[in-house]
C-alpha cells in the first residue's frame, strides 16, 4: 500500500491521504469578495480526490492584500462571499477545506500578475500605502512602507484573530497563517526586512515576537482541536537573511504554543534571492523541520511525479505533500496517482462511470 494514500489525523480533521492542494491566489475577487471564478476554481479542485483544499492567501485587512483583486476576510460581506462558495462546494464534496490568512505588508498594493505585477503607487487608483516592520521597500525604487507602531501591530493581530473566527464560523476546517514568501509575518522574521530597534526586532527572539503573538492570539481564539498551521519560508536564499536554523527555532516555538503543522516553502523576501529550483528542491527544508519537531510537516515545491511524492512520504521526509501548479495542470492528479498505486479515491456520483476498466476498484464505493 502506498504511504501517499494512508490517512492522517490533524486535530479534528481527518485527511484521507497525504495530498494537499497548496494555497493559490486567483486575483479574481471584487472588493475582497470571492466571485464565480472562485466557485469554478475551488469547485473543480474539491472533486480532485486530494485530502485537503487550501483557499488562497486571504487578506485579514484591505491594505494586507497583494493586489486589489485579492480575496479578503475582514467584513461581513467578504465572509458571506466565502461562505456562499463553501456552501456550494459542500453540496458536492466533503473534502476538508482550509484557508490561508495573510497580510502582504510591504508587498501589498501591486498590479495583478498578468498585468505585470508591479507596485501601484499609493496615490494611484487601486493603490494604497503599504506597512511593514521597517520602512524598507521590497525592491529598490518602490514606495517605502510605513513602519508599524504599537497601535498598528495590535490592529493587524486583532484582524488575524477576527478573520480566523469568521473562518471557523462559516465552517472552514483549518486555518493556516501565511508566514512565508516575504509577506508581513515573514518580513518580521527576516533581518533583511526587519530593522527595528524595539522589542520586535534585533535578535531572533525579537524578530519572532510579532509572528508568535499573532499565532498565539489566533490559537487561543479557536478550539484546541481546530487545526492552526503556519506556512514558512525555510530560507530567504540570500546572504544575511532568514535561514533554516532560524526556521527550526521558530518551528519549536510554534510547537510549544500548540501549532498543528508546518508547511515549509521558501523565498519571496528579497529580489536578491538565488533559488536552486528543481524537483523537490524545498524537501530538505521540510525534512529538517520534521527532524526537529513532532508536528506534521508539509513539503511543497516542484513535486509533480507519483513516485517522487511517494518517496517523500515513504522515507519520512514529510507527512504531507502539497501541490500547486501541478494541480492546476492536472486537477485529477490525486486520481491518477491513486490509479498508479492501486489505491482508492473518492469521486462524485456523477463521474463514477469514468472509472477506467483497468482500475476497477479506483473509486471508493
Ligand atoms: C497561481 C499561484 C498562486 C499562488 N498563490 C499562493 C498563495 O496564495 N499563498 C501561498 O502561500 N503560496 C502561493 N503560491 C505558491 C504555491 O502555494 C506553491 O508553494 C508553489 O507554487 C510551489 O509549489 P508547486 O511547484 O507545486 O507549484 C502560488 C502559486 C501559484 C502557481
Amino acid at each position: 500500500m502506498a504511504k501517499l494514500f494512508t490517512p492522517l489525523q490533524i486535530g479534528n480533521v481527518t485527511l484521507s491521504n497525504r495530498i494537499v492542494i497548496a494555497p493559490m491566489c486567483q486575483y479574481s475577487a471584487v472588493d475582497g469578495c470571492m466571485t464565480d471564478w472562485h466557485l469554478i476554481h475551488l469547485g473543480h479542485l474539491a472533486l480532485s480526490g486530494a485530502a485537503l483544499l487550501t483557499i488562497e492567501a486571504t487578506a485579514v485587512l484591505p491594505e494586507g492584500r497583494i493586489t486589489y483583486a485579492d480575496v479578503g476576510l475582514w467584513s461581513d460581506a467578504t465572509e458571506t462571499a466565502i461562505g456562499r462558495t463553501l456552501e456550494s462546494i459542500r453540496r458536492h464534496s466533503d473534502i476538508p477545506v482550509a484557508i490561508q490568512l495573510a497580510h502582504a505588508g510591504r508587498k501589498a498594493s501591486t498590479e495583478v500578475p498578468w498585468k505585470g505585477g508591479a507596485q501601484i503607487p499609493s496615490a494611484a487608483p487601486n493603490g494604497w500605502q503599504t506597512v511593514a516592520p521597517s520602512a524598507v521597500p521590497f525592491a529598490p525604487g518602490d514606495n517605502p512602507p510605513v513602519a508599524l507602531q504599537r497601535e498598528g501591530l495590535t490592529r493587524v493581530r486583532d484582524a488575524f484573530v477576527a478573520a480566523a473566527k469568521r473562518a471557523q464560523r462559516i465552517g472552514l476546517q483549518a486555518v493556516q497563517l501565511h508566514g512565508a514568501h516575504g509577506y508581513l509575518l515573514h518580513q518580521f522574521l527576516s533581518p533583511l526586512s526587519n530593522q527595528r530597534d524595539d522589542e520586535y526586532g534585533g535578535s531572533l527572539q525579537g524578530r519572532m515576537r510579532f509572528p508568535l503573538e499573532v499565532f498565539e492570539a489566533v490559537r487561543t481564539a479557536l478550539p484546541p482541536e481546530f487545526p492552526v498551521t503556519m506556512r514558512v519560508s525555510g530560507t530567504d536564499w540570500a546572504p544575511g537573511g532568514w535561514d533554516l536554523e532560524q526556521t527550526i527555532a521558530f518551528a519549536r516555538e510554534l510547537e510549544a504554543r500548540g501549532c498543528s503543522g508546518m508547511h515549509v516553502s521558501s523565498g519571496g523576501l528579497t529580489p536578491a534571492q538565488n533559488i536552486p529550483a528543481g524537483p523537490s528542491y524545498q524537501v530538505p527544508l521540510a525534512r529538517a523541520v520534521k527532524a526537529a519537531t513532532r508536528m506534521p510537516v508539509i513539503a511543497v515545491g516542484l513535486i509533480t511525479d507519483y513516485d517522487q511524492a511517494e518517496a517523500i512520504i515513504g522515507t519520512g521526509d514529510a507527512d504531507l505533500v502539497a501541490l500547486a501548479r501541478g494541480m492546476l495542470y492536472d486537477p485529477r492528479w490525486p486520481w491518477h496517482a491513486a490509479a498508479y498505486f492501486d489505491a482508492r479515491v473518492k469521486a462524485p456520483n456523477q463521474y463514477l462511470r469514468c472509472q477506467p476498466r483497468q482500475h476497477p476498484r479506483l473509486f471508493e464505493a
